[in-house]
């Protein structure tokens, strides 16, 4: 055995963890590790998150170790009770993990030792930390992701919600914020449910990528021992297993994925937020937040702050920042394990909780938002939002687009020289025009506009409607999903005698 090496003969090596140090490594250091490198190199504040995962990861090895007669049934039975009590201990919170467990693996195997003596260490047997902690992560990540899912659903029904109780109430459209066409408040929310439904499959496919056992992957170089991995995989969920084993360690893609999901998410989210800023100031004055989702001032008794929606907006720039942290760490790294790794977490827990925060407090926000619809509704029609259906109205009837568009440009130039709007029009002014205008008109009212822009994708009432309906039943689908996957991971941490666990 290579650890044996360099031993002098006849010495009686003692494996207990006591020797040297109390670290796993422990066995060829002479002395104990300085206090500073072991707070700097330790994980366990962080990676404790990853607790749950690394017991039931361990199990599944354990079972496998036993079935494959790498260790003795009985011992693989015992250790495997054990690490049952541990995860109670954990879920009833009796069970502490220190700064000189260095990370959640050690400090896991401390409490198992100490529960059933040395055989404990046969647990290790085939295996390493460093596919340990990659399997752990995505077993921890999966999760996650079902929860991020499960708040996008909400979010998006929020979102229908609102939009479903306003099916006829107009607002300005905006190009570069200045007001454009008319639009329904209809249309405007189905676009952030069509931004969200694009963010669930981005985060599907995240937790595709990430559904993939890395354990067997050893250190780097996989095990001399007769393991079987997709046995592993099965009890713990995966839909498979790594195809290298420096790839099985050293990737974290499915932490990138993730974080770009989550960057998407809050750039989405923050652009949501800062319409609501802007509809809530007396500028605009579309929407009033609810006293209950909206803060004031500690000098100006009159003030109404839309904090949740200027964190909202905030807080796209953290999320951004663990997705640029994690790039950069992983950049340049060597094939394979790295401890710059361990660097991985924090950035992705982070994001995560700030997501799930987010998808917490955001659809309570919305779908209490009390809108003026009287403002919103003229608004929609005022300076001239109704030019391009007057252009239309004359490309209908022979007139090149580029022309009509010049003539009804002249007229809004006109009519802003002489103070009127084109309701104030009289039928010999429309004639005078172009001859079209003699004949046909275009609408003069919100409703009509909108209504004749009757493509799919496009606000006319029944087509928002039809989008809306179909938007509710795609979420349908994807709550099956959550439902399916929730069910997989609950059957995860039930005793196989079904002895609920708290
Ligand atoms: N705490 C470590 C991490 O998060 C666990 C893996 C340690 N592996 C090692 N070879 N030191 O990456």
């Amino acid at each position: 055995m290579g650890r044996q090496q360099g031993m002098p003969t006849g010495a009686k090596p003692d494996w207990s963890a006591q020797s040297g140090s109390a670290k796993a490594w422990g066995g060829r250091f002479s002395a104990s590790p300085d206090s500073r490198l072991e707070a700097f190199n330790a994980s366990v504040s962080f990676d404790v998150r990853l607790i749950r995962e690394d017991i039931r990861g361990s199990i599944a090895h354990v079972r496998m170790l036993g079935r494959q007669g790498i260790i003795e049934t009985s011992e693989a039975d015992s250790i495997e009770e054990a690490l049952w009590t541990v995860l109670y201990e954990v879920d009833a919170g009796s069970f502490r993990l220190t700064v000189a467990d260095e990370d959640v693996h050690t400090g896991v195997e401390r409490r198992l030792r100490a529960l059933i003596g040395d055989v404990a260490g046969k647990l290790h047997t085939a295996r390493s930390r460093n596919d340990q902690v990659a399997t752990d992560f995505r077993l921890w990540t999966k999760g996650a992701l079902v929860e991020i899912c499960t708040g996008l659903v909400r979010m998006s029904d929020a979102l229908l919600d609102v939009a479903r109780r306003h099916p006829d109430v107009l607002m300005p459209g905006y190009t570069h914020l200045q007001r454009a066409q008319p639009i329904l408040l209809a249309h405007h929310l189905h676009a952030y449910v069509e931004m969200l439904a694009r963010d669930i499959d981005r985060v599907r496919e995240a937790h595709r990528r990430t559904d993939v056992l890395a354990l067997g992957s050893g250190a780097l170089a996989g095990t001399s021992f007769p393991i079987d991995r997709e046995s592993v995989a099965a009890d713990l969920g995966f839909a498979g297993i790594t195809s290298n084993s420096l790839d099985g360690v050293a990737d974290r893609d499915f932490a990138l994925d993730t974080l770009y999901a989550c960057s998407v998410i809050a750039i989405h989210l923050s652009r949501l937020s800062e319409e609501i800023i802007l509809w809530s100031s007396a500028e605009f004055g579309f929407v009033r937040l609810n006293d209950a989702f909206a803060t004031g001032s500690s000098i100006m008794p009159q003030k109404k702050n839309p904090d949740i929606a200027e964190l909202g907006r905030g807080k796209s720039g953290r999320i951004i920042g663990d997705l640029v942290g994690l790039l950069t760490t992983l950049k340049g790294l060597p094939l394979a394990y790295n401890k710059d790794m361990q660097e991985d977490k924090e950035g992705v827990f982070d994001a995560v909780d700030t997501i799930l925060a987010l998808l917490d407090v955001f659809p309570p926000m919305v779908e209490t938002l009390a809108f003026d619809t009287e403002r919103m509704a003229s608004a929609a029609v005022a300076d001239f939002s109704l030019a391009t259906d007057a252009a239309d109205v004359l490309a209908r009837h022979g007139v090149p687009f580029r022309e009509a568009h010049a003539v009804v440009g002249r007229l809004v130039a006109q009519c802003i020289a002489d103070g009127r709007s084109f309701a104030d029009l009289a039928d010999a002014d429309w004639a005078a025009i172009h001859p079209v205008f003699a004949e046909h008109r275009p609408p003069l009212d919100g409703l009509g506009s909108v209504t004749l822009r009757d493509v799919p994708g496009g606000p006319a009432p029944r087509r928002v409607r039809s989008a809306l309906a179909a938007a509710t039943e795609a979420l349908a689908g994807q709550r099956a999903w959550i439902e399916r996957e929730r069910l997989k991971t609950d059957a995860l941490f039930v005793r196989p005698d079904g002895t609920p666990l708290s």
